[in-house]
């Protein structure tokens, strides 16, 4: 089965908190990012690895949300047909394609999805300088995907496919109930997005690629050294094949390290885990165990700024 999304990776993610400072700190000094400019109080973060001008924008604000998940597409006049469909159906459209005034700069649209996250898909964003990380570089070398929860996962699965064309590769069930749904766009990454049933909107985690499976370790290591807390792993998940680590950032978003993960062919065919085998979760089995705790942090809090459009 082939895919024909619009959307051919995700390009950032953007976070308001009350505690820039901390944020600011998390990212550069322990996570590994780079910080690339300050612009009208929006703070930019690049990955080495990536040719992305940044892959998270910071933003000081009372209030804790996501301002902002940006995906990319691959000419200016997908961006157009984007945005007619979204108009024709009714969807709240934030501004109109136009010229990006964002690093990199570029054309995009932004709009709100149906549970009030702010989207953005963007074209000829111009590549950053970037750099292949050295063999043992325990720092992100590019975004991988993020996961959202949804109080109405089904119908937010749904608008993801009809407006940007993801497809659900797989699902996962506990007890005949599903958790997670998670999705391509027309990159062949196992996934770029999936959404969570959870108890309110919210972001579920986001999660940055590291250069190999090693580095993955070292990383891991070296954030618990200087005294972050593992929320759960070093595992590697079935689903997507991927190496997971997941932490805290200052706000109490969950982030993750990951590595490995799998890349479909023209012949995948959407499947099923079944999360009450362990191997699902881990099939390392090094993981600490899926629980309370953990799915707590992937909860969130509920995002505060659902159908209203950041200051930038
Ligand atoms: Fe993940």
């Amino acid at each position: 089965m082939s895919n024909t999304s619009l959307i051919t990776h995700l390009r950032f993610v953007g976070f308001a908190m009350p505690q820039l400072e901390e944020q600011r700190a998390f990212y550069s000094k322990e996570w590994g990012l780079t910080e690339v400019t300050e612009k009208d109080g929006v703070y930019y973060f690049a990955a080495e690895g990536s040719p992305e001008p940044y892959v998270l924008r910071l933003r000081k604000d009372d209030k804790k949300r996501a301002d902002v998940i940006s995906f990319g597409t691959a000419s200016r006049s997908n961006v157009n047909l984007l945005a007619e469909l979204l108009k024709l159906d009714g969807v709240k459209v934030i501004h109109e394609p136009c010229e990006l005034s964002t690093p990199g700069g570029g054309y995009g649209v932004r709009f709100f999805d149906l549970d009030g996250r702010v989207v953005e898909v963007s074209a000829e964003v111009a590549p950053r300088e970037h750099r292949e990380l050295a063999s043992g570089e325990s720092i992100p070398a590019r975004l991988s995907h993020c996961v959202v929860n949804s109080p109405n996962p089904q119908a937010t699965v749904d608008w993801y496919e009809k407006y940007l064309g993801f497809r659900v590769v797989e699902t996962l069930h506990i007890h005949g109930r599903t958790l997670m749904w998670f999705m391509r766009c027309s990159h062949p990454q196992h996934h770029v997005f999936a959404v969570g049933n959870g108890p309110h909107v919210a972001m579920h985690h986001v999660s940055f690629d590291m250069r190999g499976i090693d580095e993955f370790l070292r990383g891991v290591g070296r954030l618990q050294r200087d005294g972050n807390e593992l929320i759960w792993g070093p595992g590697r998940h079935q689903t997507g094949d991927n190496a997971y680590g997941y932490f805290q950032d200052a706000a109490g978003n969950t982030v993750e390290y990951t590595a490995g993960m799998s890349q479909l062919d023209d012949a995948w065919k959407a499947t099923e885990g079944d999360l009450s085998d362990p191997a699902v979760l881990d099939v390392w089995g090094t993981s600490n165990a899926w629980g309370e705790h953990v799915m707590r942090s992937h909860f969130n809090t509920p995002d505060e700024g659902l159908f209203v459009a950041p200051p930038l």
